[in-house]
């Protein structure tokens, strides 16, 4: 899988010639400027985890420029339809959808969602996806629930996308129980520095998943690894 960072929560992943774009997020992020370009990024799906504006803000433009499905709560979908974004695939919490690179699994997340007109955005959630031979978590923005032990009893996940930039969502210290919660030792950090509310000392928050006997990535933006 390779995974490339475009700043605050939104990542592409590249598996079995299939691109994923999560939570798009990068004409406005001032951290991105020059390192990112929300024009030239590919997806075949776009996943929206809640309607804030620091995860859908590219979406319209990126969906409509490259023809992406839009994966995303029933009320985002619509908003998108309204919008002229014919190719979404509605979701609520609880439920799975089996797609042609795997299965997704729209997870509880504890926190809010609002589109940026003030239009109602449904519950927010997270995704589980199931490639078969490997599993990933991106939680979206959420605060560390019980609810994520389910997913550490029912997937093998092999990397979770967690939150830590604290205030809006949780902290490095509960990113490292949820990360116990779902059973995964590979954690890519998320939601974190864009905004002065949420800048963490990048070295402490590592040190607290060794700690734990975990690994914490910290992507710089524009960057693209293999894991
Ligand atoms: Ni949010
Ligand atoms: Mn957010």
């Amino acid at each position: 899988m390779k995974v490339t960072y475009f700043g605050h929560s939104c990542f592409s992943i590249l598996e079995k010639g299939t691109r994923m774009l999560f939570d798009p997020f990068i004409s406005p992020n001032e951290l991105a400027r020059g390192k990112a370009d929300a024009d030239l990024v590919e997806a075949d799906y776009i996943l929206i985890t809640h309607g804030h504006e620091d995860h859908v803000a590219d979406a319209v433009s990126i969906a409509k420029r490259t023809g992406a499905k839009v994966i995303a709560s029933f009320e985002i979908a619509e908003w998108l339809q309204a919008k002229g974004i014919e190719n979404v695939h509605p979701m609520n919490l609880g439920g799975a959808v089996d797609m042609p690179f795997g299965r997704v699994k729209y997870v509880t997340a504890i926190h809010s969602s609002v589109l940026p007109d003030g239009t109602y955005g449904g519950n927010p959630g997270g995704f589980v996806i199931n490639f078969g031979d490997l599993c990933i978590y991106y939680a979206g923005d959420t605060a560390l629930t019980l609810d994520m032990q389910l997913i550490g009893n029912e997937f093998d996940v092999d990397h979770a996308f967690l939150p830590i930039g604290d205030n809006f969502t949780m902290g490095a210290d509960d990113a490292v129980t949820a990360a116990k919660f779902v059973k995964c030792k590979s954690v890519i950090g998320m939601h974190y520095d864009t905004f002065p509310y949420i800048r963490i000392d990048k070295e402490e928050s590592k040190a607290k998943f060794k700690d734990s006997g975990a690994n914490l990535v910290l992507m710089e933006i524009g960057e693209t690894i293999e894991l």
